[in-house]
């Protein structure tokens, strides 16, 4: 080949190319570069048969080859630039157009149950309480005797325990917790009173599980120790809370109960806050208080003297009131759920209504 014949094969190549630019699209542009500047490509194929001729030749030759090049190569970024996209050589098209908005993904958000225990710490903080928390796994002292229940005394067949066949440093059974109670005691023993603490947690009870009952359930624990401390203190708080929980038109009833560790003791019922029944014309047929007008909320009374002596307070100079509510109850009603169940199935359904 003499370097007319390669001038020639040049300018052919040049149309080649950009005769075929016009065609070249997001697809095929990869390939495209590759017949050209590809390591066997029309260009670089004629470039390395610059090898046999003059070095006068070579220069002149050489000159006009890389022209060429930088031509091409422009052209090429250029087309690049305007599919804004690059082909992989697989073929795989990768599209990225950064001014595109990003694919939604779902966000999480709190379980009804976290979002209940929030909404209830809101409000008793705002009423000076603090939170404190207990373990899950209790000795029969802390969630039991402490509490005025002792062994063999009926009211521990209240509490369904799952005990353990391990004994603590102190040869007391170990058990899971079957009410925040004990949290009483081990904060009681820890502080001085005057004392307002709430604690939110799971306790465990052998119960089988339906609608309204399961192994594993929320409490929350509210006691207020300090100096003539009474009845009228827990009607007044109560009171309060519920109010903020369920709106103004919420009223408690008090019935008298027993519980070991509170004197007197208390189960507290709400008025019906659905009724007249929301989404049922029938008069007289509230899914919720079964037409009762009223819903139990809670357990409450006064501390019993002995369980602050136990604690090595002055039962003469402190006295206390303390609660506590199961929360599935309060998330139920706050998300109009009938069926416990739904609390604990993590169905994502229904959980990213709530
Ligand atoms: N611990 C009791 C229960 O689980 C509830 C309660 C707490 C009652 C505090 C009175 C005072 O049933």
């Amino acid at each position: 080949m003499n370097s007319a014949e390669w001038k020639e094969k040049l300018l052919s190549i040049r149309k080649g190319f950009f005769d075929s630019a016009v065609k070249s699209n997001a697809s095929n542009i990869n390939a495209f570069e590759t017949e050209y500047l590809g390591r066997k490509g029309f260009l670089t194929l004629l470039l390395r048969d610059l090898k046999d001729f003059s070095l006068e030749e070579k220069k002149l030759l050489g000159h006009l080859g890389n022209t060429l090049k930088s031509e091409i190569a422009n052209k090429l970024s250029e087309l690049k630039n305007k599919f804004g996209s690059v082909s992989s050589p697989s073929g795989i098209k990768n599209d990225f157009d950064l001014t595109l908005p990003a694919y939604p993904y779902s966000k999480g958000s709190l379980h009804p149950i976290t979002q209940t225990i929030n909404k209830i710490t809101e409000i008793f903080l705002k009423l000076g309480f603090s939170v404190a928390e207990g373990p899950f796994i209790e000795n029969e002292y802390y969630n039991f005797e402490a509490l005025n229940i002792p062994e063999d005394h009926s009211s521990r067949d209240m509490h369904d325990t799952f005990y353990s066949d391990i004994k603590d440093s102190k040869n007391k059974d170990l058990l899971l917790r079957t009410h925040t109670s004990p949290v009483q005691i081990r904060t009681m023993e820890k502080l001085k009173p005057p004392l307002r603490i709430i604690s939110p947690g799971r306790v465990f009870r052998r119960d089988a599980i339906d609608a309204s009952h399961s192994f594993v359930f929320y409490q929350i624990e509210g006691f207020y120790v300090d100096r003539n401390v009474s009845m009228a203190d827990l009607k007044w708080t109560l009171e309060t809370f519920i109010k903020e929980l369920f709106g103004e038109k919420a009223k408690l009833r008090f019935r008298p109960s027993y519980f070991p560790f509170v004197e007197p003791g208390a189960e507290v019922d709400m008025s019906c806050v659905f009724c007249p029944p929301i989404g049922n014309d029938k008069k007289g047929k509230c899914p919720v208080c079964k037409d009762t007008g009223w819903i139990e909320v809670l357990g409450a009374g006064v501390i019993h003297p002995k369980v602050l002596k136990s604690c090595g307070y002055d039962s003469d100079k402190w006295s206390g009131f303390a609660f506590g509510a199961g929360i599935e109850r309060f998330a139920m009603l706050l998300f109009g759920i009938k069926d416990m169940r739904v609390l604990y199935e993590n169905d994502l359904r229904i959980l990213k209504q709530l």
